[in-house]
């Protein structure tokens, strides 16, 4: 199956939080991809990462590294204008932005432990730098075909939540989805044929993850590689009617 159906030639792709993780391996099963052009791989220091400096000497100039703090708006859209020099049209932008216990932000147990500055962190990188990432690229995303999927997670869903606890990861995934569902709304009348999706990776082994596995049952952690392959085949599957919508690794729906 074409990773954008109804693209006639090869896709432009873009991964925004591409150095490791879940990011780094759809840079890997995208590169790996015949249908697949470009890729522009962005994280804060992607240009002097390990893996991706390997994967940019083996591949060329189909993969693009580009440095940029998507929780600096100056350095987005610096980023987007020196894109737009090379690239006219992006068929699929991924973001894999997010933060639950890292830099200001906590994986909060009770109210006591929340606070205003673990708040502000999970917004900045959760809700806030996903949408102005699409904000930034909506001049390459209206031509048709164009996905922007952001990888949210389930704990976002508000009908969902019946453990409580992680009150600000889980209050700015929702701030995400809503972030994103009002924008599909926009975009379908910008460009008919864009797509907008909300993706729940499935709980993978990364280092975002990594303090938390104990309670993961047995054979439910994923690896990268493998929910990099759920997303694509999500994006692969799901189009134009369905946008706005929220969607699993399994390609489920999940409730807000
Ligand atoms: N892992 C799971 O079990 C799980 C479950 C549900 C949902 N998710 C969601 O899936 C997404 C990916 O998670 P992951 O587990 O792969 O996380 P990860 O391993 O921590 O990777 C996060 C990526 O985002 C980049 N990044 C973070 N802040 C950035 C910023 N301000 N500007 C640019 N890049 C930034 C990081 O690169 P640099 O630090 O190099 O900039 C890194 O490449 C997240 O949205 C997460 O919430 C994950």
């Amino acid at each position: 199956m074409r990773l954008i159906p109804n693209l006639k030639g090869k896709a432009n792709a873009l991964v925004c939080g591409a150095s490791r993780g879940i990011g780094l391996a759809l840079c890997k099963a995208l590169l790996a991809r015949d249908d697949v052009g470009r890729l522009w791989a962005i994280s804060r220091s992607a240009k002097s990462d390990g893996e991706l400096a390997i994967l940019a000497q083996e591949q060329g100039e189909r993969l693009v590294l580009m440095d940029c703090d998507a929780r600096d708006e100056r350095a987005l859209a610096a980023m987007a204008a020196e894109l737009g020099r090379t690239c006219d049209h992006l068929h699929l932008v991924v973001s894999t932005l997010g933060i639950l216990h890292q830099e200001g932000a906590k994986a909060e147990k009770s109210l006591a432990q929340l606070d205003l500055a673990s708040l502000q962190a999970s917004f900045a990188t959760n809700a806030y730098a996903p949408i102005l990432l699409l904000k930034h690229l909506l001049p390459l995303l209206r031509k048709a075909p164009a996905t922007f999927a952001a990888l949210s997670a389930r704990v976002g869903s508000i009908g969902d939540n019946h453990l409580g606890g992680w009150y600000s990861y889980r209050a700015s995934k929702a701030a995400l989805n809503q972030l994103l569902h009002t924008a599909s709304i926009e975009l379908r009348r910008l460009n008919p044929s864009a797509t907008v999706l909300a993706l729940h990776p499935g709980t993978t082994d990364t280092a975002l993850s990594r303090p938390f596995q104990g309670n993961v049952q047995a054979g439910k952690l994923f690896e990268p590689a493998f929910a990099a392959q759920r997303i694509l085949e999500q994006v692969e599957r799901l189009g134009p009617f369905d946008s706005g919508g929220f969607w699993a690794w399994d390609g489920r729906p999940i409730e807000w």
